[in-house]
């Protein structure tokens, strides 16, 4: 099964590249399925293909920086083309969780600078409701408690109830981003609203930013066994 999933991931990968033209400005997505188009984008490169890319981790980064392909920042280019990422939940609304590799505030600052997002996962990936997958706040550590505390009661008022857990590394010691912050996992299995509680989240001063990534994707590439299925946002959904 795992196998199958992997070469999923690599279909969806595929797909993507279709949506790349010579002389566009890309974002560069970070986990295992980024990783695939990542390595199919550095192959078109070797063959001529021009384009600038901006990685959204430290990983992408070596990654495609081993690979040759030209890299660049959103210093010296504030805006790109489209950026092509996975996520590790999909909604019927192309509404995202991201962040179960940590890298959810550098990823969703690339996404909203570009002009299109293309989200590429595997079917596992999809659900009805938002929260299945623990939801990733990125937070700064000073009141790190007393932020906690207020995501639990905040989420509770929009209807998600749940454990909000700090991210360890398998050492035990806290996991940290590339932006030197921590992570708090928020296990609400279910988001009924999910406007409602970004917004909410957004107030709590302690919250750098969410995972949920809401009218940002403009397409999802879906990959199942039964097929590569493309997926577009209903309209209103653009940012
Ligand atoms: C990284 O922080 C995440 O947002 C990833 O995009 C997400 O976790 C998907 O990763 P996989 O493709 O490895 O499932």
């Amino acid at each position: 099964m795992k196998l199958e999933i992997e070469q999923l991931k690599e279909l969806a990968a595929e797909r993507a590249m279709d949506y790349v033209k010579p002389g566009q400005k890309l974002g560069l997505g970070t986990g295992s399925t980024a990783e695939k188009f990542v390595a199919l984008l550095g192959a078109r490169v070797k063959e001529g293909l021009d384009v600038l890319c901006v990685p959204t981790s430290e990983a992408t980064r070596i990654q495609a920086e081993s690979l040759g392909i030209p890299l660049t920042t959103l210093d010296a280019e504030p805006f790109l083309d489209l950026t092509v990422d996975g996520a590790d939940e999909i909604d019927n609304e192309l509404r995202l969780i991201k962040g179960g590799g940590g890298a959810l505030l550098r990823e969703k600052i690339v996404a909203t600078a570009s002009e299109s997002m293309i989200v590429i996962a595997d079917f596992s990936k999809k659900s009805a409701t938002l929260g299945g997958f623990p939801l990733p706040v990125e937070v700064v550590e000073f009141g790190l408690k007393t932020t906690q505390a207020m995501i639990e009661l905040i989420a509770n008022e929009t209807g998600c109830n749940g454990k909000v857990i700090l991210r360890v590394k398998p050492d035990g010691t806290p996991f940290r981003t590339d932006g030197g912050n921590l992570i708090l996992d928020c296990a609400f299995h279910r988001i009924p609203e999910p406007e409602m509680l970004a917004e909410a989240l957004q107030f709590i001063p302690g919250v750098v930013e969410t995972g949920l990534f809401l009218g940002i994707a403009d397409i999802a590439i879906i990959a199942s066994p039964e097929g590569v299925s493309v997926i577009e946002a209903p309209e209103d959904a653009d940012i």
